[in-house]
């Protein structure tokens, strides 16, 4: 594990995350299928709803990169609970990534956990059901 890309990577995100209000700092790194990885962290706000998730922070950075696949999603947090995406983020991973696309969760010292996407959000709703 000890050339795992991601723990750096998440700890350096970790550490950047704008959290006073829930004192819970989340670092995300998405893996694009170009294999470049892309950092988020959570962001709040005094106004509470509008807080960023880490997750979407890390998709974003991608898509502003110009990338729109992306097939491994790692995150970290700082509690004891592991931090495994939010429904919403869930949702957000969805819209850029195939059921197989795989999910890390990492203590601040290791890999903990991997799922797929689609054990995660099974039966998701996508574009396909727009058209
Ligand atoms: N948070 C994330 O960044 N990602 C998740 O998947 C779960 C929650 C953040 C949002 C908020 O800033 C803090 O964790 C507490 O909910």
């Amino acid at each position: 594990m000890n050339d795992d890309p991601y723990l750096a990577l998440l700890r350096a995100a970790l550490s950047r995350a704008y959290a006073p209000y829930s004192n819970f700092s989340v670092g995300a790194v998405v893996r694009a299928q170009s294999g470049a990885l892309y950092s988020g962290a959570n962001v709040e706000n005094a106004a509470y709803p509008e807080g960023l998730c880490a997750e979407a922070s890390a998709i974003a950075a991608m898509v502003m990169a110009g990338e729109r696949r992306l097939i491994e999603v790692a995150v970290m947090a700082t509690g004891k609970a592991l931090c495994s995406p939010c429904g919403g983020c869930r949702q957000k991973i969805a819209e850029f990534a195939l059921p197989e696309a795989l999910i890390r969760l990492y203590s601040p010292d290791a890999l903990r956990a991997v799922f797929s996407l689609a054990e995660l959000l099974p039966h998701s709703f996508t574009a396909e059901h727009l058209n």
